[in-house]
C-alpha cells in the first residue's frame, strides 16, 4: 500500500491506473476507522482494479468547531486497517494540502439537500461537496464507496454529481451495526458508559416501529418513535422524519410512494447519533 500526501502524486497514480484501462474505487472517509468503512473498503478491494481509500477530517463540513476539535484522530491504526484490506493508495493530505487557498463554492443542490440535515446542519452539506467534488476529481473513480448510515448524505453527493457530470457509479452500502444493533460511528467512542448502554434502543425502536407501521399512519407512527425513545432520560430526539427515500421530502401517507425511509437524530448526551430504518421499499 502506498500511503500518498501529495494531490499531485494522486493524480499521476490514478492516471497511470486508468492508461492501463484499470478499474478505480474510491472510499471517502475522515479517518478513526471501524467495521462500517471497512466494509465498504471490503467491496471496493471485491469490485475494482485499484483501490483508493481517502482519510481526510474536512473541516469545511463541521458547523460544529467543538464536533471538529473532538472528532477522534487515529492515523497510524487508519493506515494499519487499510494496509490488512489490501488497499493500494491511502491517501492522507493534510488540510492546507487540499484548502491551498478557501474553497468558495456554493452548492445549491435542492430539496434532497434542505431538509433534515441541511436544515440542522448549515453548511453541512456543502463542505461534504466541496472535499467529495475535488476527491472525485483528483482521483477519477470509476466507482465511489458510500454507507446508508448517512442516508441523505448519498442522494446530496448523488445530486451533487449529477450537476458536475461526473462519469462514475455511487455504490450505496448496508449500514455495518454493533452486535446490540447500534450503527457504528467514529463518534460513539465519545459516548460515556451510561449512554452507550441505552444507545441500541435508538434501533431497537426504529425495528419496532416497523411493527407498529402496520396499524398505524405515518403520523402515529413518528409520533411513537419520538416518544419512545425521549422516554430513556439519556437520549433526545433532535428530528424523526419518515420521507421518500429518493427525493427525501416527507410523506403523508405509506400510500403515497413505494420507496420510504424513516431518518433520525438522537442526542445522546452531547454525542449526536443518527441512524435511519426502511419501512418500504417496492
Ligand atoms: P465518515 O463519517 O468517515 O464516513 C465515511 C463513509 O463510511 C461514509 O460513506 C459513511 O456513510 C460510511 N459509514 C460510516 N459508518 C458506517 C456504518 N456503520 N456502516 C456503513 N457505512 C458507514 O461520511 C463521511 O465520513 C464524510 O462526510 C465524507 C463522505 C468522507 C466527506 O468528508
Amino acid at each position: 500500500m502506498k500511503i500518498i500526501e501529495k494531490v499531485d502524486e494522486l493524480r499521476s497514480a490514478v492516471a497511470a491506473a486508468r492508461n492501463d484501462e484499470k478499474t478505480i474505487g474510491l472510499v471517502p472517509t475522515m479517518g478513526a476507522l471501524h467495521g462500517g468503512h471497512r466494509s465498504l473498503v471490503e467491496r471496493a478491494r471485491r469490485e475494482n482494479d485499484v483501490v483508493v481509500v481517502s482519510v481526510f477530517l474536512n473541516p469545511t463540513q463541521f458547523n460544529n468547531k467543538e464536533d471538529l476539535r473532538t472528532y477522534p484522530r487515529t492515523a497510524q491504526a487508519d493506515a494499519a486497517m487499510l494496509e490488512e484490506c489490501g488497499v493500494d493508495i491511502a491517501f492522507m493530505p493534510t488540510v492546507e494540502e487540499i484548502y491551498p487557498e478557501p474553497d468558495t463554492r456554493v452548492f445549491d443542490l435542492g430539496p434532497v439537500a434542505q431538509v433534515m440535515e441541511g436544515a440542522m446542519r448549515p453548511g453541512h452539506f456543502n463542505g461534504v461537496c466541496q472535499i467529495v467534488s475535488k476527491l472525485f476529481e483528483m482521483s477519477q473513480p470509476t466507482r465511489a464507496y458510500f454507507g446508508e448510515k448517512d442516508f441523505q448524505q448519498i442522494a446530496v453527493i448523488r445530486a451533487m454529481a449529477h450537476q458536475l457530470g461526473f462519469k462514475l457509479d455511487i455504490v450505496q452500502c448496508p449500514c455495518v451495526r454493533e452486535a446490540d444493533g447500534l450503527a457504528k460511528s467514529s463518534r460513539n467512542v465519545r459516548l460515556t458508559p451510561e449512554v452507550r448502554r441505552v444507545a441500541p434502543n435508538i434501533y431497537g425502536t426504529l425495528r419496532a416501529s416497523l411493527d407498529f407501521a402496520r396499524h398505524h399512519s405515518v403520523e402515529q407512527t413518528h409520533d411513537w418513535v419520538v416518544a419512545t425513545i425521549n422516554a430513556w432520560p439519556e437520549m433526545e430526539v433532535e428530528y424523526f422524519s419518515i420521507v421518500d427515500g429518493t427525493t427525501l421530502q416527507p410523506v403523508a401517507s405509506w400510500d403515497d410512494t413505494s420507496y420510504i425511509v424513516g431518518c433520525i437524530t438522537v442526542y445522546c448526551g452531547d454525542v449526536r447519533e443518527i441512524d435511519n430504518i426502511t419501512y418500504k421499499q417496492v
